[in-house]
């Protein structure tokens, strides 16, 4: 371990955490449950926070992104924060004109798609993740025990963005790209595994007590190019963090055939979607690994039963696995009722985990 000795990981205040317990595969008494975007529009109180202010710009306001990062760990008693950011913020501080543009995602002032575009994009200068830092250790600073979850994002999903210039659903340009011109592929995901990895690194020193990498899209890559195009950068990226000693997770959705794969880049938690039962995905895995999910997003808005036998089920698949963290299978939608995550909480901290 690299930390500070006054890191909450170091000092005592998070390392026997629910969260921090079941990431090293033991069993707490209490399963500890974090929702992925439990922070932002669902809360009227986020909604609120952010009028007149533009995405990007809260999270690099250090006193904005730690009150959004703290809003959810006030309001639902979950188990962790996970600190308020996205995973284009590396790209705008390294000087990339990078939007956020509402109900659409990030877009780019200009794709890269070629090998002049990607020798020309900047070194990200470690001074700019100043206000990440700043906001990440006043965050930590409130959570108490409650640990605080940095991320970023893969460098496939990041560089899918840098490619398309914007969302888009099958990813054709970065998966052309990685055939028909690798070595220009290859400079761009590093590229992307150095930015997300050093934007992790800031969240990491700063206080966080775990870290995530999102492949939100890798589901869109067969397993041949998984592991022959992606894989080595989303090392790199981690390569940059394995040295803080900070339990590590890795999530992407529609990746069910690519978990394996995922686990391998050097993880010590994998995060299912809602598409694969986390029983069978304990089993491909080979029953070694602590889980994470994977409620299905659509039923947060079914009826209440309807839901909660669902969140039974999950949990119940959960238990074969060495721990489980209860989270979503994706993110919290923005129409989700608040108070239905507060129940699905306390529901989840009521049953009592099997196997201990
Ligand atoms: O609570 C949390 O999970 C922490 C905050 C967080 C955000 N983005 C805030 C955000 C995290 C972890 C992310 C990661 C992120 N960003 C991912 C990976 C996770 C995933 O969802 O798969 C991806 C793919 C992005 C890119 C991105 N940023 C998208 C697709 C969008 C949604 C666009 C929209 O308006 O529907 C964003 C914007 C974004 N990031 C919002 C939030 C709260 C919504 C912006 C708003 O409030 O207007």
């Amino acid at each position: 371990m690299t930390l500070s000795q006054n890191h909450p990981l170091m000092d005592g205040r998070t390392a026997n955490s629910p969260l921090i317990s079941a990431y090293r595969g033991q069993k707490p008494s209490r399963r500890p449950v974090w929702f992925m975007r439990q922070a932002g529009r669902s809360l009227p109180e986020y909604r609120k926070l952010r009028e007149g202010t533009e995405m990007l710009e809260s999270c690099l306001r250090p006193d904005m992104a730690s009150e959004i990062t703290l809003q959810p760990v006030r309001r639902h008693d979950v188990d962790a924060g996970i600190f308020f950011s996205d995973i284009v913020i590396p790209l705008k501080l390294a000087g990339i004109d990078v939007d956020i543009v509402p109900g659409v995602g990030p877009v780019l002032g200009a794709p890269v798609r070629t090998a002049a575009d990607v020798r020309a994009l900047p070194k990200m200068d470690d001074a700019a993740l100043d206000p990440i830092r700043e906001a990440v250790a006043m965050t930590v600073e409130q959570l108490g025990n409650t640990p605080l979850i940095g991320f970023a994002g893969a460098p496939f999903t990041v560089a899918a963005y840098m490619v398309e210039g914007r969302p888009s659903r099958d990813h054709m340009g970065p998966r052309t790209m990685m055939h028909a011109q690798p070595g220009v592929w290859e400079e761009l995901a590093n590229w992307a595994a150095d930015a997300s990895g050093a934007f992790l690194r800031a969240q990491i020193e700063a206080g966080a007590s775990a870290g995530q990498l999102f492949d939100s899209w890798a589901g869109s890559l067969s397993l041949g190019d998984y592991t022959n195009f992606v894989a080595p950068a989303s090392a790199r990226a981690l390569d940059l963090v394995r040295d803080t000693g900070v339990p590590l997770v890795h999530f992407g959705t529609g990746t069910s055939e690519l978990l394996g794969a995922m686990r391998n880049v050097g993880v010590d938690v994998m995060g299912v979607d809602y598409r694969l039962p986390l029983d069978e995905a304990n089993r491909r895995l080979g029953g070694d690994i602590p889980l994470q999910g994977n409620i299905d997003p659509a039923l947060l808005t079914a009826p209440w039963e309807v839901l909660e036998a669902h969140v039974r089920e999950v949990l119940a698949a959960g238990d074969t696995a060495p721990a489980h963290v209860a989270n979503l299978g994706h993110g919290v939608p923005p129409e989700t009722n608040p108070e239905t995550l507060t129940r699905v909480v306390e529901l989840i901290h009521s049953i009592p985990v099997a196997g201990r």
